[in-house]
């Protein structure tokens, strides 16, 4: 049963790889074979800004509503206003944003984040609808269908007018018309690390750790983000918040510094004797249904062989040495955390 989800995700590599290679032009030892012109035509439906890879095509915003209602209310309200399936597709978008071309709600407190009020280009608004939409049926629209809904959305934003043709002339003027089409930002989605960016990949399969340092860090801008990173370090294991902290002041970053302190060896055995239950019946120092541990730590003192001894004794249980009730036997112990536990205990069983 284990193997066959391993299985399946070898299948699915084996077949993600059959069906690129071809598509690259890479034909490794006879597997797959140069894609046909209409299958690259098939996969090559983007649209850019510029309208390469637009199709010729029209639709009005009367047949738009049409089809709307049919296979686009549902889930996005007649209106295109609904935010229950997902973000309203329709709103936030005023007269002047048309003239300014920067959409003044994304700007404001409350902005009403939309398709039309946030898209630069509407030739992605074509692109994606024609790639995504309907949801449930991606790509099952004409393409004169999807200009249809296009023209009835940017009917909707009063864009364009009740009577409008878009086509693959027309979609050019209203491209001037869009509300946020100055909206765009463009920067690279890579930091600028030391004059190199912050990914880079270099094919390594030994001694990997000479080629590349792993590390990471945080643009200045971001580091005070969500306050001081070393502030939120939990106070055990081995994640490590660096300090955060703008110096006073200066503007300057403090230099990242280990913040927690190491959490000590005596800590981790404690949270181990917890783990397993043994604090239910131990105190650290007193006694609960068994003895205080620094007193068991005590009575051996100088005894070498309670070390043995008393590994045996959590395993096994027993009665006697400190009164009537019995230890009941702790099983499930590893050898390795009982030996562990012992010493800590007969260490005196600090706390950290
Ligand atoms: C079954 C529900 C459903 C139907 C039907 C549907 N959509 Fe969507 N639509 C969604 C969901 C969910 C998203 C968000 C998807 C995502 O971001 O991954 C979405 C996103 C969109 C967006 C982009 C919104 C944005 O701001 O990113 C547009 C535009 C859109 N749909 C248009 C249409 C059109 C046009 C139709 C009809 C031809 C349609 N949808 C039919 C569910 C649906
Ligand atoms: C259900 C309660 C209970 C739990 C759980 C329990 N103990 Fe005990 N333990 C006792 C009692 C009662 C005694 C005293 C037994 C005796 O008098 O011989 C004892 C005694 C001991 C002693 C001293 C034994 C001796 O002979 O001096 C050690 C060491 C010890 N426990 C360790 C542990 C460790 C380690 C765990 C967890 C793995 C653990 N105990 C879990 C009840 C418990």
């Amino acid at each position: 049963m284990s193997r066959s989800p391993d299985r399946a995700m070898r299948l699915a590599f084996a077949f993600a790889f059959a069906a690129l290679l071809p598509m690259s032009g890479i034909a490794m030892d006879g597997i797959g074979r140069a894609a046909t012109p209409d299958e690259i035509k098939a996969w090559d439906i983007d649209v850019r800004p510029d309208f390469t890879g637009l199709p010729a095509g029209s639709g009005t915003v009367a047949e738009g509503e049409v089809l709307w209602e049919a296979k686009c209310a549902s889930c996005h309200g007649s209106f295109g206003e609904s935010n229950s399936v997902f973000a309203p597709l329709v709103g936030g978008v005023s007269k002047k944003d048309l003239e300014t071309g920067r959409s003044a709600t994304l700007a404001s407190d409350s902005p009403t984040r939309t398709a039309l009020s946030m898209s630069p280009t509407v030739s992605t608004l074509w692109d994606y609808i024609n790639r995504a939409m309907p949801w449930n049926a991606p790509q099952s629209l004409s393409t004169n269908e999807v200009y249809a809904a296009v023209a009835y959305l940017l009917n909707l934003s009063d864009i364009v007018p009740a009577d409008f043709t878009l086509d693959q002339n027309s979609i050019r003027e209203v491209q001037k018309r869009m509300p946020n089409r100055n909206g765009m930002v463009e920067f690279s989605g890579l930091w600028n690390r030391k004059g190199k960016s912050d990914v880079i990949a270099v094919a390594c399969m030994k001694d990997c750790a000479k080629t590349a340092a792993i590390s990471s860090f945080l643009p200045d801008f971001a580091r005070n983000a969500h306050g001081n990173l070393a502030l939120q370090s939990r106070e055990w294991g081995p994640v490590r918040g660096a300090n955060t902290e703008v110096a006073a002041g200066t503007g300057a970053t403090a230099p990242i510094k280990i913040a927690a302190k190491a959490v000590s060896a005596a800590a981790t055995t404690k949270k181990l004797a917890d783990g397993k239950g043994c604090l239910a019946c131990h105190g650290l120092a007193n006694k609960v249904v068994g003895p205080g541990f620094t007193d068991v730590a005590g009575k051996y003192k100088g005894d070498a062989a309670a070390q043995k001894k008393l590994e045996v004794k959590v395993k096994a249980g027993g009665a006697g040495v400190w009164g009537d009730i019995p230890m009941p036997p702790q099983a499930g112990l590893s050898d390795a955390d009982a030996t562990a536990i012992v010493q800590w205990i007969l260490n005196g069983a600090a706390a950290e």
